[in-house]
């Protein structure tokens, strides 16, 4: 067990790689708090593996500030915090030809200032020694190779998701200097590609990048970082940015 007592809350834990980092968590013994916006997909989760399921929304100061209160109370403080949330519009990818300014605007207010606002109103309950893991992707370090999506009907990489993830990183340096005086580390993993039955054109060409095959990753590819970033190992590791992606960067 590396995370034995530990209690995590992972942040858009119904989801891809969240639901996948909560099943790690918890195997690795740690009590684990599930907060989604996905209420039914997060309740059956949490009842699979015994963690706890809140409703939240990362995005609204209101209903954070009632997630935060709730663990408070039930909890006092928390060991870990995990962004793996993922709030978008409706109409998120569209083209940056042609996207609504407003619509553009908002991604970049949900997925780069949720994380933001999230972090800040959990920092009141983080326990000394405490982990934050924020998420970029590799298109946060690098620039996106566009004509690997133009064989498919997929939208491609919208260039607020570019500005979204190079500015987790930066994030991710300022709130390790502001809690590094605490002992709170705070650490940032950059995946590749996870395979979410992308079509096969397209996993074709994303994998002739990657020098580790199968080119694209899967939801464990990542947990192990994630778990290895909560517990007590890394526990001089802070400000990095983890890049797992089978070399695809390089
Ligand atoms: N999937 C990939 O290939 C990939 C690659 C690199 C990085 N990432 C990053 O990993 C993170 C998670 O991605 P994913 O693929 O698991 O996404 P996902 O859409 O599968 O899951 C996101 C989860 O967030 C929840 N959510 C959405 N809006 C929310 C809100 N306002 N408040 C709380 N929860 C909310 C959803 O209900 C869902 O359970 C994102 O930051 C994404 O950019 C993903």
């Amino acid at each position: 067990m590396q995370l034995p007592k530990k209690t995590v809350v992972i942040l858009g834990g119904a989801g891809l790689l969240g639901s996948e980092f909560a099943r790690a968590c918890a195997s690795e013994g740690a009590h684990v708090i599930i907060a989604d916006v996905n209420y039914a997909t997060g309740t059956a989760l949490a009842r699979k593996i015994g963690a706890t399921f809140m409703h939240a929304n990362i995005a609204e100061a209101t209903s954070l500030k009632k997630l935060v209160s709730e663990i408070k109370k039930k909890y006092s403080t928390i060991d870990g915090l995990v962004h793996a949330a993922y709030p978008k519009t409706k109409k998120y990818g569209a083209p940056i030809e042609t996207a609504d300014a407003d619509d553009l605007l908002k991604n970049l207010d949900l997925q780069l200032g949720g994380p933001l606002l999230s972090t800040r109103a959990f920092m009141p309950i983080l326990n000394k020694k405490a982990s934050v893991i924020f998420l970029s992707s590799i298109y946060g370090v690098a620039a996106p190779r566009l004509e690997i999506y133009k064989s498919t009907k997929m939208k491609g990489v919208p260039a607020e998701y570019s500005a979204i993830k190079g500015g987790t990183i930066a994030l991710t340096r300022f709130f390790a200097a502001l809690l590094g005086k605490r002992g709170i580390r705070v650490n940032v993993i950059s995946p590749g590609g996870i395979f979410d039955n992308q079509p096969k054109s397209f996993v074709r060409a994303y994998s002739q990048k990657a020098f580790i095959p199968p080119g694209m990753l899967s939801p464990k590819d990542i947990a192990g970082a994630v778990v290895f970033l909560l517990s007590d190992v890394s526990q001089k590791m802070t400000g990095q940015n983890m890049i797992i992606d089978g070399g695809w960067t390089l």
